[in-house]
């Protein structure tokens, strides 16, 4: 069959990858993809907002399966164009993927369902926000409604910082229209865990866990960015949390978005925070996550077209959704400066280093091709994912690995995976 796939970045080259291991395959088309993914796909100029474009070349191509991995063209709807030009596609309608589109619907869904979260209220008003701090606990966090690129929440110890922030979302519009309306919620402590699903409108079917690294700088550090390194199986998420989270969070959210007439297909990404009163959910994410995605795919061992289209047809419940008993991790290496501002257009050296190389895999995020070879295109670069038969031994492989390449201004995290010493 012949597959396309929407977006650009290292989670979508991980899905390009997994998707080329299928015998079912034989040929994979990328929109718009990176000078990384051209290994496995065919890559193609349109860009990911371009629904009616993209469905006409899904049509010309005779694609049998679209796979989007970005979440601004499913809370866009691009979902909705395939199918209503009868094209078989993965991921969520618009409808259910306001799920991440939107934190103060996935807030009140959460509050109306009885799925534990952090305690909070809705804005859309700067007067009535300020207010409210009057009386709030420190600290603090603020969340932009709308998607923000994974940066529109602030932090805030203070009130003043406090009081600043909402004038960054609400008046100033720091994080344009996803801005106009604000979550405020309870700040909570504990280790967060990113925990991948399939779902079929009914049935939901966890992956192994992982836990990402968001902050720029050494030691959680430095501003948030995208993700700056992984790892899976994240040891605190315990077989205990799971059967607590499959219950009283997963199960409930799929059955809360049908009774909304909401029908979730497509991957829920749960944000859990593992806190004294256990698991609540952070967020969620209508998407896999970038860069769990490259923890969790190289370790997964059911052929992803089987559950990709058991999600489109609603027998997930007939998947054997099966992953390595072993670990993974990722460590992305950026241009120095991100996720501020950056030089690109340097050649990246020793990409062929992982070629054969069982076990050890570069993932495109920001390259393109140069007149002499590959160059970097963006803040996050690569993710370099090594496996190992435990996290100890995955983590010293990857750290081994991102030595086999090379760029100007090459920078990365010392720290990915620090938290292993510690369960
Ligand atoms: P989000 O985009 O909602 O995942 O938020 C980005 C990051 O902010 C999360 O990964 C957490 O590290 C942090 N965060 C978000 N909400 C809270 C909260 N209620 N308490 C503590 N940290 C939070
Ligand atoms: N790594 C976090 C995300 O994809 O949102």
């Amino acid at each position: 069959m012949k597959v396309l796939i929407v977006g650009s970045g290292g989670r979508e080259h991980a899905i390009a990858w997994k998707v080329a291991q299928s015998p079912r395959v034989d040929k994979i088309y990328c929109a718009p993809g990176n000078a990384g993914i051209e290994e496995y796909a065919e890559c193609v100029d349109i860009k990911a907002m371009e629904f009616e474009r993209l469905a006409a070349f899904a049509k010309e191509k005779e694609i049998d399966l679209t796979v989007i991995g970005m979440d601004d063209p499913l809370v866009g709807g691009v979902v909705d164009v395939f199918e209503a030009q009868g094209l078989r596609v993965f991921g969520p309608r618009k409808n259910a993927a306001i799920l991440e589109g939107s934190k103060a619907f996935s807030k009140d869904l959460m509050k109306k369902y009885h799925i534990p979260t952090a305690a909070y209220e809705n804005f859309d008003d700067a007067e009535k926000a300020l207010a409210y701090l009057e009386t709030a606990k420190f600290p603090i966090v603020l969340k932009a409604d709308g998607l923000a690129l994974g940066k529109g929440v602030l932090i805030c110890q203070t009130m003043e910082e406090a009081k600043a922030g909402v004038k960054e979302i609400m008046t100033d519009r720091k994080f344009g229209a996803a801005g106009s309306r604000m979550v405020i919620e309870e700040f909570m402590k504990g280790r967060e865990v990113s925990v991948l699903t399939y779902v079929d409108g009914k049935t939901i079917k966890p992956m192994t866990s992982a836990q990402d690294h968001k902050r720029a700088g050494d030691g959680d550090t430095g501003l948030n960015t995208g993700g700056m390194g992984t790892f899976s199986p994240s040891p605190f998420y315990t077989e205990e949390i799971d059967a607590f989270c499959r219950k009283y969070i997963y199960q409930p959210t799929v059955d809360a978005m049908a009774a909304e007439g909401r029908e979730f297909k497509g991957i829920i990404f749960f944000g859990l925070m593992l806190t004294e009163d256990g698991p609540k959910v952070l967020e969620y994410n209508a998407r896999f996550g970038d860069p769990e995605a490259q923890v969790v795919l190289p370790r997964m061992k059911t052929d992803i077209i089987d559950v990709f289209e058991a999600c489109i047809d609603g027998t997930l419940d007939q998947v054997d959704l099966q992953f390595e008993d072993n670990a993974a991790v990722c460590v992305v290496l950026a241009s120095a400066g991100y996720p501020v501002s950056y030089e690109k257009g340097f050649l990246i050296k020793g990409l062929e280093n992982f070629k054969d190389k069982d076990g050890y895999y570069v993932f495109h995020a920001g390259s393109a091709k140069g007149k002499d070879g590959i160059v970097t295109n963006g803040g996050r670069v690569l993710g370099v994912t090594a496996k190992g038969h435990d996290l100890k031994e995955a983590r010293a492989n990857a750290y081994e690995a991102i030595n086999w390449i090379d760029f100007d201004n090459k920078y990365y995290r010392h720290d990915i995976g620090k938290a292993i010493d510690e369960a």
